[in-house]
């Protein structure tokens, strides 16, 4: 079954669209079509969250909400979706619980980032259980920026308003509303254009590896987090798009085995972050500090690996971790060592009509230490200039085992081949033993000075970080080594 038009919920009804350009945003369509203004453009390169809107879909039978940034998100991602704008929040009669809140604390001056941060707390207050905690808000605000205000005013409206599951227009409606969405959902494979432009979005793996093999030449997107950018600050007009995100089954499901953990490609990395953090602490709070709520709920991982960014968070902890990618090409399928993905610069091992689709990654054995430390300039929301992560296998207190990966350090996220070597042997409990292999990161890489970091500075908090690892590992006595042990008290909750 085909579909020649993308279909979505606005404004409570529902909207066909076949005419419009693969690579067109939903900033674009809201604003210069639907003259729905109140969404507004800031930086256009999904940092600034003044164009948050929120999308509802159907997961497992209920409404999820989740914020994300219309500048960067492409509109044919909204397909199945229900768009909710600023302009929804208020009926004729009164304004929404978040917005009341809002006014009542003053959360508002220029009010230019005001609907983007009503929006995400509107996404906070569909999805909270419970009362929401200030750390909680934190997270939900980490990607909309406000230069006039300060947070205190917004943060307080957002604990006043997020305080239990919604009881509120949307909630009222929800029977309905999932209905609606429940009707869009007709599992027809979409192809929206002609032969030489379109948008396509394959429903089942199958449909795309034929697409695929037939149109080599189209641009795989996923949450558009990275592509969004190219269209938006490079320019580029791609003619040929085929979007994964109605793609299911393994390309987005989450299997936990006793020795592996295996992640389809496609899963956001919202929904990630659970798994990796039952895997191991260290990710946990490296997903906390993915981008922002808006970056998480769109991008993917399987993006974050395939766009074969030196400074990507992922690759170097996978990296470390052993893990491996499944590629699949028409009904082959193929894996390798992630690291072998990284062929130079931006180069990766991916042949024409080939796509990523799954990451196996081993857990850490008893015996094995894992540490991933991600060094960035800005705490929330920001690249990272170095991420070390740490693999290190012990007998008693020797490392009999050592898998180091970096990313930062060199044009793709690698090995450190030399210091794993040296690093055979390390005697725990005494620190001199330790030089030889921290020594050997100099030979391992040489970084480049660009605008996030020195050359320098890039190798000397790569020592670092390695040296912290020996540190929190060999239990010497230090004060901190973390920044949490540093937050105010209220964090802490
Ligand atoms: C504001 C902001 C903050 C960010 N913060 C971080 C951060 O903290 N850490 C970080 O690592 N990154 C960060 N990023 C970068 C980006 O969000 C991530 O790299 C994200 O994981 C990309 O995934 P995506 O699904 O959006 O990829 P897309 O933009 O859809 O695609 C990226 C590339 O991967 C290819 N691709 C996508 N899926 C597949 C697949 N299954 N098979 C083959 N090729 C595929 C695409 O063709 C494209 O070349 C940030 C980006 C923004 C805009
Ligand atoms: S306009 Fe700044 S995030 Fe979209
Ligand atoms: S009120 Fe947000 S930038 Fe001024």
């Amino acid at each position: 079954m085909k579909r020649d038009h993308i279909h979505f919920i606005f404004r409570g009804s529902r909207v066909s669209l076949a005419g419009f350009p693969a690579h067109g945003t939903l900033l674009d369509w809201l604003r210069l079509d639907a003259r729905a203004t109140g969404t507004k453009e800031g930086c256009a390169e999904g940092d600034c969250g003044a164009c948050t809107v929120v999308l509802s879909r159907l997961r497992d039978g209920r409404l999820d909400h989740r914020p994300v940034n219309a500048c960067i998100l492409l509109l044919g991602q909204v397909d199945g979706a229900e768009i909710l704008t600023i302009e929804d929040l208020a009926d004729e009669n009164e304004q929404h619980p978040v917005q009341q809140a809002m006014v009542r604390h003053h959360g508002a001056q220029c009010g230019f980032c005001t609907p983007g941060i009503v929006m995400s707390l509107f996404a906070l207050h569909q999805g909270a259980s419970e009362a929401v905690t200030r750390p909680q808000v934190e997270t939900a605000l980490a990607g909309n920026l406000c230069r006039c205000t300060g947070y205190r005013p917004i943060v307080d409206a957002a604990l006043e308003a997020c305080v239990g599951p919604p009881q509120d227009r949307f909630a009222a409606k929800a029977a309905a509303r999932i209905n609606a969405l429940a009707a869009l959902d007709d599992g027809a494979d979409l192809f929206v254009g002609t032969q030489t432009h379109f948008f396509a979005a394959p429903a089942s793996e199958d449909a795309l590896a034929a697409l695929y093999t037939e149109h080599p030449d189209a641009l795989l997107l996923s949450g558009a987090t990275d592509i969004g950018l190219w269209i938006t600050k490079a320019l580029q007009t791609p003619p040929k798009i085929i979007w994964l995100g109605r793609l299911r089954s393994a390309f987005t499901a989450i299997e936990m085995g006793e020795k592996t953990l295996s992640l389809g490609a496609g899963l956001t990395l919202a929904d990630a972050m659970a798994p990796l953090a039952e895997l191991h602490p260290d990710l946990k709070e490296i997903m906390r500090r993915f981008g922002s709520a808006q970056v998480r709920a769109s991008g993917t991982i399987g993006g974050n690996l395939a766009n074969g960014s030196p400074i990507g968070d992922l690759a170097p902890c996978l990296i470390a971790l052993g893990a491996e990618i499944e590629l699949r090409r028409g009904s082959e399928l193929r894996r390798l060592p992630l690291e072998a993905f990284f062929i130079a610069y931006k180069k990766q091992d991916r042949r024409p009509g080939e796509y990523l689709r799954r990451i196996i990654i081993p857990r850490p054995a008893p015996d094995r230490e894992f540490r991933a430390f991600k060094i960035s300039k800005r705490f929330d929301e920001d690249i990272s200039a170095v991420l070390g992560a740490f693999q290190l296998g012990l007998v008693g207190r020797h490392v009999i085992f050592a898998r180091i990966a970096f990313g930062g350090m060199a044009g793709t996220p690698s090995r450190a081949p030399m210091t794993e070597m040296a690093s055979i042997g390390i005697d725990l409990d005494d620190p001199s033993t330790w030089a030889k292999a921290l020594a050997e990161l100099g030979n391992d890489f040489s970084p480049i000075d660009d605008a996030r970091a020195s050359a320098a500075y890039r190798s000397l908090i790569a020592r670092n970080l390695f040296l912290k690892t020996l540190m929190e590992i060999s239990g010497i006595p230090i004060d901190i080594t973390r920044l949490s042990s540093l937050e105010a008290p209220h964090a802490a909750k």
